[in-house]
């Protein structure tokens, strides 16, 4: 895709389609006020005949106003004007740019970014119109025979700038914006693609190809054998019911000398049957995207290497199957893991923790300057937060309010919940050091408190992302959540916001 900011006002530019803004009652936005004026009245013509909806998220396509050079407009509807934001602008820019992709245009100008509302930068506005344009145009097609057809012919998008003096910082918007993109496209298609394609082996070979096109950035991977010596039974534990074999997936992406790195874990589940504690059978299928957090993670990671970022970021994926079988681990079978501790597995359907745990051990090397774990941990941070914002958790709440900041800015919403110890008082075991599950009461946050045993003295956060990775029903697909607000983060940690 190509980018470009322009002065032009919206009547004037030639490109396939531009987009522009009608509030309730009527009131045109800047770019449809300039429309109507080049069209000798046309909009407020169609918004008394209420031809023009006006409500959120509506778009309506008009083809060939006498008057304007764009042979398409595209009016979308911001709603009430008192309650326009930016989310309503990415809403709105999402709404057109679905539609757009629907038609033959090439080249598409947004004017929404004229409007002003609560987060009126050229940065921001740029940056959205890019990650909404990549997000729209996403589309899943791998394991469809029809694979080559329906792709979108847009190929040019611009946003209008009211100043030109904002070019600069709408160009470094549209960059990383699109960057966002392409990270969120790949964790989408990771989480996307069927458990018998996207195995622990998948993952690992999709992080090696990332390392081979970028010079900054080095993959290993370790497998069952060396993960043995290194005493990562916890983790190990889990894939043992699985002919796939499990993998640690690390990256290094090195943009700085000097400087501790940022350290992302994933969990890599890439099917979640629940193990022997089978998890029942309607709507098993969506566990293939128990492996979002690897793929948000190397989405990130992904975005990073592109931009080339001046920062040191390590991506450690713990990779399984958790699968019941003569081999798989059963309620009350205890493990040590590579921190020593023992824990009794007496749910095997809470995995995640139990590959984590050792993940982030393990990443205790990297002395991080800051690490968060990012998994589709528990079905109680559903009931919790619902669809709209992923869970967080930490002891330091600096970092947790860094995240939830980093959240908002980006339009990738987080909450945090608390992770007072005293939640974890029902982690106690009689045979171990502790068990795997706690009660009913408080499910994310006694998993929260068990992934906090393994990293005492790490300036650590975890991420709960199992209500916002995917979306169920018809519209049934991966969303690339949180490789926006976990980029917007790292931004901001190395100085490269404006
Ligand atoms: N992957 C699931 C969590 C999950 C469930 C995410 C539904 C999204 C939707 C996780 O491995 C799991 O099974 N967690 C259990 C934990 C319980 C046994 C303590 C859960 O949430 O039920
Ligand atoms: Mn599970
Ligand atoms: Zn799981």
């Amino acid at each position: 895709m190509e980018y470009f900011t322009t002065t032009s006002k919206a009547s004037r530019r030639a490109v396939d389609c531009v987009i522009v803004g009608i509030y309730e009652r009527g009131k045109l936005g800047i770019g449809a006020e300039n429309v109507d004026a080049a069209s000798k009245g046309a909009l407020k013509r169609l918004t008394k005949s209420g031809d023009l909806p006006a409500q959120a998220g509506s778009c309506t396509m008009l083809n060939g106003l006498t008057g304007v050079r764009a042979p398409r407009i595209a009016v979308v509807g911001l709603g009430k004007t008192s309650e326009y934001s930016a989310a309503k602008f990415v809403a709105a820019t999402a709404a057109a740019v679905g539609a757009i992709s629907q038609t033959k245009a090439k080249s598409v100008l947004n004017c929404l970014t004229l409007e002003p509302c609560d987060e009126s930068s050229a940065y921001y506005l740029a940056r959205h119109t890019a990650q909404a344009v990549a997000d729209k145009l996403y589309r899943y097609t791998e394991t469809k025979s029809d694979r080559k057809t329906k792709t979108s012919s847009l190929r040019q998008v611009g946003v209008a700038l009211t100043r030109p003096g904002d070019a600069k910082k709408a160009k470094l918007g549209l960059k990383h914006g699109d960057a966002i993109g392409t990270g969120v496209s790949l964790a989408k298609e990771l989480g996307n693609l069927p458990a018998n394609v996207c195995t622990p082996s998948h993952l690992a070979r999709t992080a090696q190809k990332l390392a081979r096109d970028n010079a900054k950035l080095q993959t290993k991977i370790l497998n069952e054998a060396d993960m043995k010596r290194l005493g990562m039974h916890s983790l190990l534990s889990v894939g043992h019911g699985s002919d796939q074999a499990s993998k640690l997936i690390v990256m290094h992406y090195k943009g700085a000398s000097k400087q501790k790195p940022v350290v992302l874990v994933g969990k890599g589940v890439t099917f979640d049957t629940g193990g022997i504690s089978l998890k029942p059978g309607a709507g098993m299928d969506e566990m293939k995207f128990d492996m979002c957090g690897a793929a948000g993670v190397i989405g990130t990671m992904a975005t990073i290497a592109k931009l080339q970022l001046p920062i040191n970021l390590n991506v450690v994926v713990p990779a399984v199957e958790n699968m019941p079988s003569g081999r798989a681990s059963k309620p009350g079978d205890i493990f040590t893991s590579m921190s020593g501790q023992t824990v009794e597995v007496l749910n095997t359907d809470a995995e995640g923790r139990l590959i984590l745990c050792d993940a982030l051990t393990y990443s205790r090397r990297f002395k991080p300057e800051a690490i968060i774990d990012v998994a589709t941990l528990t079905g109680a941070c559903v009931i919790a937060l619902g669809h709209h914002r992923s869970g967080v958790m930490s002891r330091n709440p600096e970092l947790a309010s860094g995240i939830v900041a980093a959240g908002e800015a980006a339009n990738d919403l987080a909450w945090q919940l608390p992770l007072d110890e005293e939640y974890g008082q029902t982690l106690k075991s009689n045979f171990a050091d502790l068990a795997n599950v706690g009660g009913r009461a408080a499910g994310a946050i006694t998993a929260g408190c068990f992934l906090a045993k393994f990293t005492s003295g790490l300036n650590w956060a975890h991420m709960d992302i199992a209500g916002t990775a995917w979306t169920s029903g018809k519209q049934k697909g991966a969303s690339g959540r949180p490789v926006p607000l976990l980029t917007e983060f790292l931004l901001d940690r190395c100085g490269a916001l404006p």
